[in-house]
């Protein structure tokens, strides 16, 4: 058994089911996020996994114990909001040491982990200072520092940086990553952010509606997303809607020209919505091998390092970067392109 085992886990609030038999198996020092969109049950799910809120079915086990039944306490989770919740009365230092009192720890160890944690986060100087005195990331780093001062087997996360300035997100994002790691704790991320999950994350819960849609990677969900939504949920993506006109070889239909999809999924002819990423495409002459398609440049949009452009097919409308070269001339809007890549680059995404 997995050292977080969740089991056939369900969550039902009178008539309406929010999270549905969702089965995960976190390994011990592994980094998993929970990404999806507001509303798909991440929260709820963390909740239950710490003990905020029973689970309507299914078992949850931590390091071989069942804590299905047990409450909040006794299941040594330990957990960081995105709202900080510190007490707002109380110092830096007594924040940290909250957890530790109320578990009537001797006064000298509190003291000594107190210090120990607030070196951690590198606050020291602030020991005496009230929440409001610090910044939020500084107040993000105590909620941390107190959620990991009782020694939790678990850390769960729900969405610590989204309300924090891009900046001071992506550097605590980086420090939270690297504390991980340091300890080796257990850890549960919750976020709506494609870039946080694939940035942090040694694996990837993809979430929809209360079900888990694909786990995986962060390599394995942006490359090989299985089903349309994983495909648009991380990362841009274009679509293509095909029919197959010779399944031994892949060739596929779009808007009246022909590709190669290097490996379809199912079997048979009909229609098949492909999935295309940006980066995969160049502006290319035709060549044997290769994929191309002859599209009108609708946009161009120059964002500095890259160039986003668009261009239309028939109803088709494909997005896709190059990167900047000052050497080069862009693409005038209404001139034709060839829009070559590669035969694996066409993904078959499941029917949904
Ligand atoms: N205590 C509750 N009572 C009724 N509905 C709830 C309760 N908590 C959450 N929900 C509903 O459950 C769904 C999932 O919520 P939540 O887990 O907070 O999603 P997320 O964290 O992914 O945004 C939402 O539709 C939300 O309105
Ligand atoms: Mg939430």
């Amino acid at each position: 058994m997995a050292f977080l085992d969740i089991a056939h886990v369900g969550k039902t609030f009178g008539a309406a089911s929010v999270v549905n038999d969702v089965n995960l198996a976190i390994e011990k020092g592994e980094f998993v996020t929970l990404l999806g969109p507001s509303g798909c049950g991440k929260t709820t799910l963390l909740r239950m996994i710490a003990g905020f809120e029973s689970a309507s079915s299914g078992s949850i086990h931590i390091d071989g114990h069942d804590v299905t039944l047990q409450r909040a306490r006794q299941r040594r989770v330990g957990m960081v909001f995105q709202s900080y919740a510190l007490f707002p009365t109380m110092t830096v230092a007594d924040n940290i040491a909250y957890g530790l009192k109320i578990a009537r720890e001797p006064k000298s160890a509190i003291a000594e982990r107190v210090e120990q944690m607030m070196k951690l986060i590198r606050l020291s100087q602030h020991a005496q200072h009230y929440p409001w005195q610090l910044s939020g990331g500084q107040q993000q780093r105590v909620a941390l520092a107190r959620a990991l001062a009782s020694s939790p087997r678990l850390l769960l996360l729900d969405e610590p940086l989204s309300a924090l300035d891009a900046k001071i997100r992506v550097a605590l994002r980086d420090e939270i990553r690297a504390l991980q790691r340091k300890l080796g704790i257990t850890t549960l991320f919750v976020t709506h952010d494609q870039e946080e999950a694939l940035s942090l994350s040694d694996r990837v819960v993809v979430m929809n509606e209360g079900r888990i849609e694909q786990v995986g990677t962060p390599f394995e969900i942006y490359n090989f997303p299985r089903t349309r939504f994983v495909a648009s949920f991380v990362g841009t993506l274009n679509i293509l809607n095909s029919r197959v006109l010779d399944e031994a070889s892949g060739l596929v239909e779009v808007d009246g020209q022909t590709v190669t999809v290097a490996r379809l999924r199912r079997s048979g002819h009909g229609e098949r919505t492909l999935a295309l990423r940006p980066e995969a495409v160049v502006l290319e002459s035709p060549l044997a091998g290769r994929n191309s398609l002859m599209a009108t440049i609708e946009e161009v949009n120059f964002l500095g390092s890259v160039v986003r452009l668009r261009a239309r097919l028939q109803e088709t409308v494909l997005s896709f970067d190059i990167f900047n070269d000052p050497g080069q001339t862009l693409p005038q809007r209404g001139s034709r392109v060839a829009l070559g890549f590669s035969h694996d680059n066409l993904l078959e995404l499941e029917a949904s």
